[in-house]
């Protein structure tokens, strides 16, 4: 007996994370909570990452960017200002997960990641043009990774928003949204993921599915709509 869950039919079997810091990690250990084969690209050498995981997320190894992207499913977890580091053939022909944010405590002033006419899951598809782009898991905190991962049917269990172009990578990522503990709320198309950036109502909103729901159908009349409304028109 491994001690892990038997896995659902759809789930994905790998998953690869690009970043072993704090969410990287989390996300490691909740996919190997799941049954999931773990690989973790971090971003010094594979001792250093073996280092960080270990204790937080075992059975979860260390691997390369290449290790990484070979899994079913990749999920980028680095500081966004730094996307552009990652290697687009790397991840070519591959299911990514955008799990960043633009955060400019650690990001620094960067227009480009604060362009009102696109939202940075765009933006990160640009760069990986040759990647299959899927945003999900940045609006969840720490706290609720760690804490409020629950099985399907349980009262306490909170959505996970999940926005992207191709309807079979939103179920796929919706699948392993389940499998990690949390619902999955379909929130349209990638330009729609400006619905759950920072500054969004349903970012760090820690609420069960049909309240992130609400949040995301009142997005555009919120302060922050309002805001992207007014550019957009503008443009
Ligand atoms: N913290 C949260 O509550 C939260 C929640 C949801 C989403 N997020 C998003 O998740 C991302 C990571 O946040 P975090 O809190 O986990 O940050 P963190 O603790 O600072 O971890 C980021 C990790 O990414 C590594 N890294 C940087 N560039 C890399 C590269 N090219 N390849 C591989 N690894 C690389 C960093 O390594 P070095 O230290 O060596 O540079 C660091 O270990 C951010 O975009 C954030 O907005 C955060």
């Amino acid at each position: 007996m491994s001690g892990t869950a038997p896995r659902p039919v759809g789930v994905p079997g790998s998953v690869g994370i690009v970043g072993a810091g704090r969410i990287g990690s989390a996300l490691a250990r909740l996919a190997r909570r799941a049954g999931l084969s773990v690989t973790v690209a971090g971003s010094g050498s594979l001792e250093r990452t073996a280092a960080a995981i270990a204790l937080g997320s075992p059975g979860a190894r260390a691997g390369s960017l290449d290790d990484a992207a070979a899994a079913d499913v990749v999920i980028l977890a680095i500081p966004l200002g730094r996307y552009a580091a990652l290697a687009p053939e790397a991840l070519a022909g591959r299911l990514v997960v955008d799990a960043m944010n633009y955060w400019w405590e650690t990001d620094g002033a960067r227009p480009d990641l604060d362009d009102p006419l696109t939202s940075t899951s765009e933006t990160v598809q640009r760069h990986l043009s040759a990647s299959r782009v899927v945003k999900a898991l940045n609006h969840m905190s720490l706290y609720e990774l760690d804490n409020l991962a629950f099985p399907a049917g349980h009262p306490e269990r909170r959505g996970a928003a999940i926005a992207g172009d191709d309807p079979d990578d939103v179920a796929a990522v919706a699948a392993l949204v389940d499998a990690l503990g949390f619902d999955p709320v379909p929130a349209g198309a990638l330009a729609d993921g400006v619905r759950f950036e920072p500054g969004t109502e349903a970012f760090g909103a820690d609420e069960d599915a049909e309240e992130i729901r609400d949040m995301l159908d009142r997005f555009w009349g919120s302060q922050r709509g309002r805001v992207l409304r007014r550019a957009r028109g503008r443009a």
